[in-house]
């Protein structure tokens, strides 16, 4: 990563540590790697971005619903899913200084995600010390044979710790969605296709977390699995694949830092037969952003053979019972946030008030993500003005995430709520004692307007459907 890009994402996690988005975890405690926790502002935006996500996918969709399925999940799910027997990552041991690595990763940060995809456990050591790929802890070039690691956290339930209390942290939250097929197709009149959709933790015990919230142990999902008949699951895959781009580009992502990249065939997970993966260039390189997958019948033939359930559809035509095959989008919720978050920083050079070059930080956000969509800022703490002030407040409190400052200078206020992303700021001046009005500052162009007070919430809903 060059300098530059460096201090994009220096200036990014400082930014989010300031302003109250995003703050490193246990920090009292001098912190737990790889751990964030999201704050006042964050919570926010990342409340905006499943909201805007479920809105796409499931309420303005009439063929997919939603469930919220517990974390927890009796273990045959995985040993029916294959995440017991497959679900793990290449390791290697520095022999020097006896630090542990994924060995794939070290190679992709040689040559780039292509170059690695679907290498075998037997060819990452060799590759390693054929390419002189030393050691980031202590530079020697001397590795282990590799080992495979399974990424998922365990942990017991209950009093005892005996191995019929074992349970995992779901590493994915699909797996909820196919044992509760049934449930879901005997409670509602679903015909196919049709898809469920679930927000939701998971966990990997991943060995190279990094790049802020980009890859960490504990982070959110959003899922869909969608359900066809096999003969329609190539026509669905391709209507979906645009769907999930127009999802990022109309809430808008750069489509130039956008890409689709195909999972070569020995890259694939054992339970796909066709992947796409939404890569976005990232400050350090492209990286995943969503997953795309045709899962085949696989899980719920599995879940059939683990479980004696019988996990069919029976057309309401034929009667005839079959297991539906799945398509399934698979977003991470806290990287997509990311996504926008990067995309969004802007820097403007702007003149000061008296004259001076200085740099204007926004984050140019959609509306529908912005975390506070309108901050009502009286010019003085004189209580004429904080007084309809906050009568403005609460007009628009019902509405809108909105928010009352009165601290410091009102230049000093603007440059907070740009770096927050504040579509509008709604200034309140001794004018406004005259003639009942206040000046609506638009983030982008900061142009300023004077506005009715009695005709305010019309004049924001206007704007937010603009
Ligand atoms: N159910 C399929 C599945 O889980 P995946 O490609 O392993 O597929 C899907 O994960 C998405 O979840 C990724 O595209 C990414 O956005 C997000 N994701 C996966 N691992 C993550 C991690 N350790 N930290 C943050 N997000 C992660």
């Amino acid at each position: 990563m060059n300098k530059k890009k460096e201090d994009l994402m220096e200036k990014i996690v400082s930014l989010c540590k300031r302003r109250g988005l995003i703050f490193p975890g246990s920090e009292i405690y001098g912190g737990l790697a790889n751990t964030w926790d999201y704050g006042p502002v964050g919570v926010e935006l990342k409340n905006n971005v499943k909201k805007i996500w479920w809105k796409y996918f499931v309420q303005e969709r009439e063929d997919i619903v939603g469930l919220d399925a517990a974390i927890l999940m009796n273990s045959k799910t995985w040993e029916a899913s294959g995440h017991v027997a497959g679900f793990s990552d290449p390791l290697v041991d520095c022999k020097k200084c006896k630090t542990r690595h994924r060995g794939d990763k070290l190679i992709e940060e040689k040559h780039g995600v292509d170059d690695v995809a679907g290498i075998k456990l037997e060819d990452v050591q060799p590759r390693l010390m054929k390419e002189k790929i030393a050691c980031p802890h202590c530079g020697a070039v001397d590795w282990t044979e590799a080992k495979k690691f399974n990424l998922m956290f365990k942990t017991h339930q209950g009093v005892t710790e005996d191995s019929g209390s074992l349970v995992y942290l779901r590493p994915e939250t699909a797996q909820g969605i196919f044992v509760n097929f049934k449930n879901v197709l005997d409670t509602t009149h679903l015909k196919l296709p049709f898809g469920i959709a679930q927000i939701g933790k998971a966990f990997r015990n991943e060995i190279t977390p990094g790049n802020f919230i980009f890859r960490t142990r504990e982070f959110e999902q959003m899922e869909i699995e969608y359900f066809v008949a096999e003969k329609d699951w190539k026509k669905k895959y391709e209507e979906f694949k645009e769907s999930c781009w127009k999802f990022f580009t109309e809430y808008g992502l750069n489509p130039e830092k956008l890409r689709w990249r195909q999972h070569a065939p020995d890259e694939l997970s054992h339970y796909s037969k066709e992947t796409y993966d939404i890569e976005y260039r990232f400050p350090w390189g492209w990286g995943e952003l969503e997953g795309f997958a045709y899962r085949t019948d696989f899980d719920l033939k599995q879940h059939e053979k683990f479980s004696g359930a019988k996990l069919r559809y029976r057309d309401p035509e034929t009667n005839e019972e079959i297991i539906p095959h799945c398509i399934e989008p698979s977003f991470g919720c806290d990287r997509t946030l990311l996504t926008f978050l990067i995309d969004a920083y802007t820097e403007e050079e702007v003149k000061s008030a008296s004259g001076e070059k200085e740099t204007r930080v926004i984050l140019k956000f959609h509306k529908d993500l912005a975390p506070i969509k309108a901050a009502i800022l009286p010019l003085s703490k004189k209580e004429e003005l904080t007084k309809p002030a906050r009568g403005i407040f609460n007009s628009l409190k019902s509405h809108w995430m909105v928010q009352y400052d009165e601290t410091q200078s009102i230049g000093k206020r603007y440059r907070r709520q740009d770096e927050i992303g504040t579509p509008f700021c709604v200034t309140v001046d001794f004018e406004t004692l005259e003639d009942k009005a206040v000046t609506v500052r638009d983030r982008d162009s900061m142009k300023q307007e004077r506005v009715k007070i009695d005709e305010l919430v019309e004049y924001l809903k206007k704007r937010f459907e603009e």
